[in-house]
């Protein structure tokens, strides 16, 4: 299962790469926003830092504008992959860039035929987002062991499902069972998945019993 950092924070990559959690990273407008930089200059810094695709989204509406800034991000580095809302341009949009050999992500996706439409587009990467269809009362992985059972019936979808929006544990496990090919970390979720109160518990112990034994040596 893939982890993808879901942040423009080169430390947090940084930390992510070290535990061996980076096997991607995906951004929006919003995470270049908190990231303070411009986004040429983030994402082409975390491009040279991770061998795994590097999502950037542009910031345009048309099929037109969206293909020239495609074009534009697929120069910084081999491995950016330019990912687009899913709307009639975006889709098109992906046409065009797959026809070009540059790769692509479709975003903001809530609905089964939503990602349907995506695979046939011919998009290397799905974002079904999980965490805003929970604030709406909708339970956000019924949407990803949809798309799971629905791809399942065509072995020659290539799009990979990598569920975003995720804000907690139980996010990351119910994709792994769904078999979701990944899905997009904050760093706050990875921490939470490394803590146990009783790993902390039975280390205290074990240092306690240590001490104990050398005492008596
Ligand atoms: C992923 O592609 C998005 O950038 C991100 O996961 C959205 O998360 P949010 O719904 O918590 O903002």
């Amino acid at each position: 299962m893939k982890f993808f950092v879901d942040s423009a924070n080169v430390d947090d990559i940084k930390t992510a790469k070290s535990l061996g959690l980076a096997d991607g990273v995906t951004t929006n407008p919003t995470i270049i926003m908190k990231s303070g930089r411009a986004q040429k200059d983030v994402i082409a810094e975390i491009a040279g830092l991770i061998e795994g695709p590097v999502l950037a989204e542009p910031v345009c509406d048309t099929t037109a504008d969206i293909v020239k800034e495609g074009r534009e991000y697929a120069k910084w580095a081999s491995n950016v992959v330019v990912k687009i809302p899913l709307t009639r341009a975006g889709l098109e949009a992906v046409h065009v860039l797959n026809a070009e050999g540059i790769h692509t992500a479709l975003t903001l996706i809530f609905t089964p035929s939503q990602a349907l439409l995506a695979a046939k587009a011919g998009a290397d990467i799905i974002c079904p987002f999980v965490g805003r269809l929970d604030d709406i009362s909708n339970p956000g992985m019924d949407l990803i062991r949809d798309i799971m059972a629905l791809y399942a019936n065509y072995p020659d979808i290539g799009t990979e499902v990598i569920v975003a929006s995720v804000r907690n544990t139980n996010h990351v496990l119910e994709s792994a069972f769904a078999g979701a090919d990944g899905v997009t970390l904050p760093f706050k979720v990875v921490e939470q998945m490394m803590q146990h109160p009783l790993t902390d518990i039975g280390i205290e112990k074990f240092l306690a019993d240590w001490k104990k034994a050398e005492q008596g040596r």
